[in-house]
């Protein structure tokens, strides 16, 4: 296969209003402090939707500003790709939502379950889109209500989870361009499953009294052992992107890590031979949005100018699974 067959021809964002601080956890009754969650994960507010803001609402907002960037109407768009782990409902995908409310009358669309790392899942299966002639053009969304799924009781994961919603239009390359997709790496381990994950409330456990009172439908995750993972599977997928593309680490002008915890990133980096200098960090406004982070993050690196016609930039998630990804796009 011949690269690049995709481009990024537009970012957006859509991003819920209400911002928290983590002085507001005291509100909350929760015991934790400021100075904990900003030590142990660099993360000093995210944002938080409102009942309206619901997950399709905030991806819509993300796919406006996307297509307004990449001069796309809703009808030029072939297939809509929303990731999510907080779907608005179970049955059928929030993706559908999506269509109808964009409009984008020739679309096929569907959402796709790979946690954090669902956004380069996403951009991944576009691009395989596109290679086999099914499509031109496609919006990519990760958009994501954390606050709808986890345990304000439980001040170990509530914490560390925000709102948010970004997004970007690939379109197919013109022969010989030199911009696009260059490289691209998805991984997945199933049998870790159970270190991040929501026990209930799916079709093998439905919702129940007990499952409600035992709270066993919200995340529940075991951090340590998570971020031991994360960080291995991170710095092995920025090598495989570097591979892939036939780059090394000084080779890429920014990259852009899923946004989790700030010394998961600055492992990651290291490990990558990338300077901090060279990483774009927005953790500390968002905490973590799982698939909607790097999406969120590209189209604000977009907007202030790090991320520039000719910018070679390498984004690298992990997440619930576990599945872990990694791409590397020329802007
Ligand atoms: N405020 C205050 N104390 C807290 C707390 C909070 N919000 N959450 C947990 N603690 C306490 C624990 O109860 C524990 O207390 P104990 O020693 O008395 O039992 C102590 O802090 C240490 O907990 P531990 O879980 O070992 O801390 P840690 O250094 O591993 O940091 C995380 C916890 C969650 C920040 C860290 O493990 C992490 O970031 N993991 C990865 C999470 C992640 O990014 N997940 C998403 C991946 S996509």
């Amino acid at each position: 296969m011949k690269r690049p067959i995709a481009y990024v021809a537009g970012t957006g964002r859509g991003v819920p209003k209400r911002v928290m601080t983590n002085h507001d956890f005291a509100a909350l009754g929760l015991e934790t402090s400021h100075e904990w969650i900003v030590e142990r994960t660099g993360i000093v507010e995210r944002h938080i939707a409102s009942d309206t803001e619901t997950t399709c609402y905030m991806a819509a907002d993300a796919a406006r500003h996307a297509m307004a960037r990449a001069n796309v109407a809703p009808g030029e768009i072939d297939a809509i790709i929303l990731s999510t782990a907080t779907a608005d409902r179970l049955l059928p995908a929030t993706a559908v939502d999506l269509q109808a409310e964009l409009g984008a009358r020739r679309a096929a669309a569907f959402d796709i379950s790979a946690a954090c790392t669902g956004w380069i899942y996403g951009m991944t299966v576009a691009e395989g889109l596109m290679h086999t002639g099914v499509a031109e053009t496609v919006l990519v969304v990760g958009s994501e209500k954390m606050s709808a799924i986890v345990d304000w009781k439980d001040r170990s994961t509530c914490v560390l989870f925000g709102d948010g919603a970004g997004a970007a239009v690939l379109k197919r390359s013109k022969p010989h361009a030199r911009e696009g997709i260059l490289s691209a790496y998805m991984r997945s381990d199933g049998t870790l499953a159970e270190l991040l994950w929501r026990p209930s409330g799916g079709a093998k456990i439905p919702f129940s009294e007990t499952v409600l009172g035992d709270r066993s439908s919200y995340v529940r995750m075991a951090g340590r052992e998570v971020f031991k993972h994360a960080v291995r599977s991170m710095s092995d997928a920025c090598d495989r992107a570097l591979d892939g593309a036939k780059l090394r680490g000084d080779d890429i002008d920014i990259l852009i890590p899923h946004q989790a915890n700030v010394r998961i990133i600055e492992a990651t980096a290291k490990h990558a031979n990338i300077p901090m200098n060279k990483v774009y960090v927005n953790v500390d406004r968002y905490g973590n949005t799982s698939s909607a982070s790097i999406p969120i993050a590209l189209d604000e690196a977009v907007e202030t100018g790090r991320v520039k016609e000719g910018t070679t930039a390498l984004m690298v998630a992990f997440g619930a699974g576990f599945t872990w990804g990694s791409m590397i796009v020329r802007f």
